[in-house]
């Protein structure tokens, strides 16, 4: 398959399609694990099979920044004090919320005697990461990705679109119908139509049927 180029400016749409759209459905899911916890669901198994994917949607989206999009951001600041420190704030934010992650993990495992307290262990958990994560989210939206976006070329959201569709095709074909899953019409159509042609034939004939027969949070 050739280089397909995405059919609006790739700078846009690294942003907001793989970016944006992505600390959106972050949230999104954390409200979702929230009611559930609130509802006493935590332990249904497509609340556990939505929290697996949340993680593991957490991990890749922190993976693409810390492994590319920071050291590229970096390497154009280099010198300039302020912009790394803004970098190095968010790689401790990243550290910050690995323990909040676990600890909902061991809440949401918490199936043993006192059912109550798994239940608003569970609840305090979600909330902790939730707010972690709400800080750390608008600290890049505030400050990381406008300096991403001012020091970046465009030759560079092109790779990073690249670098994120080839994750996509081979270890993360759940991305494209979890960023849409329960986005208005107008939002997901925009998402859809910036990704190459070729993505959006496979996600309407594989990714998203997949992902929907999951039912993830449903309880
Ligand atoms: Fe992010």
């Amino acid at each position: 398959m050739g280089m397909e180029t995405f059919a609006v400016q790739p700078r846009d749409t690294a942003w907001h399609t793989l970016l944006y759209a992505a600390h959106h459905a972050f949230r999104r899911d954390l409200d979702r694990l929230a009611a559930a916890a609130a509802a006493g669901k935590g332990q249904a198994s497509h609340v556990r099979a939505g929290w697996e994917n949340l993680k593991e949607q957490i991990r890749l989206h922190q993976e693409l920044e810390d492994g590319w999009l920071w050291p590229r951001v970096e390497r154009a600041v280099r010198g300039h004090r302020a912009e790394r420190a803004v970098l190095e704030e968010l790689r401790s934010d990243h550290a910050r919320l690995a323990p909040l992650i676990a600890r909902v993990d061991a809440a949401m495992g918490d199936t043993g005697a006192g059912d109550a307290g798994a239940g608003g262990d569970l609840r305090a958990a979600v909330r902790e990461l939730s707010e972690a994560l709400e800080r750390h989210l608008r600290h890049e939206e505030a400050s990381a990705l406008p300096l991403a976006r001012s020091v970046l070329a465009e030759a560079e959201w092109v790779a990073l679109a690249a670098e994120a569709r080839g994750r996509c095709e081979a270890g993360t074909p759940l991305f494209v119908p979890w960023v849409v899953d329960g986005i208005g019409p107008v939002e997901r159509s925009r998402f859809l139509t910036a990704l190459p042609k070729p993505l959006r034939e496979l996600n309407r004939v594989t990714w998203e049927p997949r992902y929907r027969k999951r039912r993830l949070w449903s309880i």
